[in-house]
């Protein structure tokens, strides 16, 4: 019950454009720095260089949500483009990520669609890999029909299923041929399209997990629910899985000991890692997907 009120809470702030424009002025703070590798791109790509000498891939986010018009989209767009092209030039290996809203997806599917296009034709230029990241509800179905359109360029494309969304194995299985990275679901939902319950949740995403694994379509296992991967460890090792088929992705600053249990014992892990001026919104996600979390708020608040 209280955790659902703090869920709640975090996600109504990190849905607040006022408290995001605030955010951009402050800088990162209240031990956003833990999670958030920075502001610039040259801050992401030290820490993919750290990540990378402990045997971690990474996954370029570069924050940005709250976008209202042309002029911002195209901006963000730009971005993007650069940042594949900087990621081109970086002996490293690391896949973009992008947010639909942050590219006008709710100012103009078609206009947002163009803007895709021109990003994963730099991508398709410099071979690296996106992902469309999954945002809330609202979006779902214009994410997939954007996904479909694209992949008919550049097959280098995916995107994230949710599993606390009811129809999401059914999805799972039309997509059955998309890399996709599976996660639980970050936003708030109602009952209606999602489950509520974690247990439900839980069991809904393992069976998504073993689903796309069997199709041997490439798999990304992102979660930091060590219940979750070592259910998933024992079925591939019992069904003889290809461990290039699959990887586990964490988020930056979340369970780094965990991160290199399972690099140790052969897995392939990769970083999400987000940076940028517009990191008000990711932080309050996490804050509310774990209470715990608020440690890295309240180390931060007495760090000043
Ligand atoms: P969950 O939060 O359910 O925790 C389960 C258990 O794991 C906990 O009870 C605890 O025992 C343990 N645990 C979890 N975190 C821990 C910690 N930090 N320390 C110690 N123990 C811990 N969502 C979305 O809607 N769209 C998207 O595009 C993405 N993208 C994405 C990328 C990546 C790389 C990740 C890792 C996650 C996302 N998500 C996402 C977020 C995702 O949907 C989900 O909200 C979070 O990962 C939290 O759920 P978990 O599966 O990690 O475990």
């Amino acid at each position: 019950m209280i955790h659902q009120m703090t869920r709640s809470f975090f996600l109504f702030l990190s849905s607040r454009t006022t408290l995001n424009t605030f955010a951009q002025k402050w800088g990162l703070k209240f031990g956003a720095s833990h999670i958030v590798a920075g502001q610039t791109m040259n801050d992401a790509l030290r820490v993919a260089e750290s990540l990378h000498s402990q045997g971690l891939t990474c996954i370029f986010d570069h924050l940005g949500e709250f976008v209202h018009s042309k002029e911002e989209a195209r901006e963000a767009t730009n971005a993007a483009i650069a940042t594949i092209e900087r990621i081109a030039t970086s002996p490293l290996d690391i896949h973009l990520s992008v947010k639909l809203t942050q590219l006008g997806l709710s100012i103009d599917e078609d206009f947002c669609l163009q803007n895709m296009t021109d990003i994963v034709a730099a991508a398709k230029k410099h071979q690296v890999f996106v992902c469309i990241d999954m945002e809330n509800y609202t979006h779902y179905e214009q994410t997939l029909r954007i996904l479909e359109k694209l992949r008919q360029q550049n097959e280098q494309v995916g995107t994230v299923l949710q599993a606390y969304l009811r129809h999401a194995m059914k999805d799972l299985k039309q997509l059955h041929d998309v890399p996709l990275r599976l996660v639980k679901g970050a936003y708030k939902e109602s009952e209606k399209v999602a489950f509520q319950k974690k247990e439900i949740i839980d069991e809904h995403f393992y069976r998504m997990i073993t689903t796309h694994l069997k199709e041997g379509v490439f798999t990304a296992i992102a979660t930091h629910d060590h219940r979750i991967i070592e259910k998933v460890i024992s079925f591939v090792q019992k069904n003889n899985i290809p461990t290039d088929t699959f990887e586990f992705q964490f988020l930056y600053g979340f369970r780094p000991n965990l991160q290199q249990q399972l690099v140790q014992q052969g897995y392939a892990v990769r970083i999400y890692v987000p940076f940028g001026k517009d990191w008000f919104g990711y932080f309050m996600r996490r804050l509310a997907e774990r209470p715990q979390n608020i440690s890295f708020a309240m180390r931060g608040l007495l760090q000043r």
